[in-house]
């Protein structure tokens, strides 16, 4: 594989600290990336405790293998967290103390121009995160048509220009690369606000490529079924469309946000919000992980018969 370009871990103490309520206890990291988080996790748990890191690309997986090292606390599984379910043993189910998600792309992938993620570099359009991804770029950008692809931009994206952009985009086809994609972009949008517009566009193509939305409701909805009660959920988001999921899933169990009320009228939830504030990283974190500045981490904990 190309050498793994190195990605700092966000939030790295408020993020471990907030998960681990016991240190003989079965954890994930959902989002293994280089291993940054796993390695921190490792380090505080016990010689009985144990870490499945999972993650859809590969060489995520080996390199924080080797990141990690031989630890036999450590359980890698390759596939996509929104099957969380079918890739933890079924002897784990209910019995895991902490869900870790870290969300999005690592710096690898977005710095690696054979992933095609970026418009600051040029190459293929692809932005699969893992090879089991159905869609790759290319298709979204050259075959859907208008209508799919001036909603993704303005759902996905939350790109005003939306209708603009997506029929700059099939006047152009076919368009090859990440390069050329931005280069269309750039020709229809406002200059003073063309580096923003160009991220939304390649965002929400992104998000449509690798299902996120779909894949972290999914994880949130399994999380119910694989964790313990008092088993934590910590989400580190880095745009509001996530924020939204995992913060009205955190209050309510569900995606509205609504908490459901029994026969007496009394509120009830599978799972509620640890900390009331929203986590974000200090100026000095930002100062060093620029990356860092859009992260947003929220916890939670799964009720007492809060089965889904
Ligand atoms: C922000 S990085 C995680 C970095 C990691 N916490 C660290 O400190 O090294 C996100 C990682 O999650 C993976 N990922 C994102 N969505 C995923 C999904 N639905 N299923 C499995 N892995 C996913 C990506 O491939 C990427 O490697």
């Amino acid at each position: 594989m190309t050498s793994y370009i190195e990605h700092i871990p966000v939030l790295l103490q408020e993020s471990v600290e907030a998960l681990i309520t016991d240190k003989e206890g079965f954890y994930v990291d959902g989002t293994l990336g280089g291993g940054g988080h796993s390695k921190e996790i490792l380090k505080h748990l016990g010689e009985n405790g144990r870490l499945y890191g999972i993650d859809q690309d590969d060489e995520a997986l080996e390199a924080a293998s080797a990141n990690i090292g031989d630890d036999p606390r450590f359980i890698p599984i390759k596939g996509n967290f929104g099957y969380l379910t079918t890739l933890l043993p079924p002897q784990t189910h209910g019995q895991i103390a902490g869900i870790l998600l870290d969300l999005g792309v690592s710096t690898h992938q977005i710095k690696e121009p054979e992933r095609g993620f970026s418009f600051q570099e040029d190459g293929p359009l692809d932005m699969r995160m893992g090879n089991l991804s159905g869609v790759s770029a290319y298709q979204v950008v050259n075959e859907y048509d208008y209508e799919k692809l001036r909603d993704i931009i303005f759902h996905y994206g939350e790109e005003k220009q939306s209708r603009k952009i997506a029929r700059e985009i099939i006047e152009a086809r076919p368009i090859e690369t990440t390069g050329e994609l931005r280069d269309v972009v750039s020709s229809v949008v406002n200059k003073r606000f063309e580096v923003k517009s160009l991220a939304r566009v390649f965002q929400g193509i992104r998000i449509e490529v690798n299902r996120e939305l779909e894949m972290l409701e999914n994880v949130m909805e399994h999380s119910l079924e694989v964790l313990k009660p008092g088993g934590r959920i910590v989400a580190i988001s880095y745009h509001s469309l996530e924020d939204r999921i995992a913060k009205r899933f955190f209050k309510a169990g569900n995606f509205k946000g609504k908490i459901e009320k029994d026969f007496y009228g009394n509120p009830i939830s599978p799972i509620k919000p640890v900390n009331k504030q929203v986590i974000t990283p200090t100026k000095e974190e930002v100062s060093v992980n620029p990356a860092s500045r859009s992260a947003k981490l929220r916890v939670a904990e799964k009720v007492e018969g809060g089965e889904s």
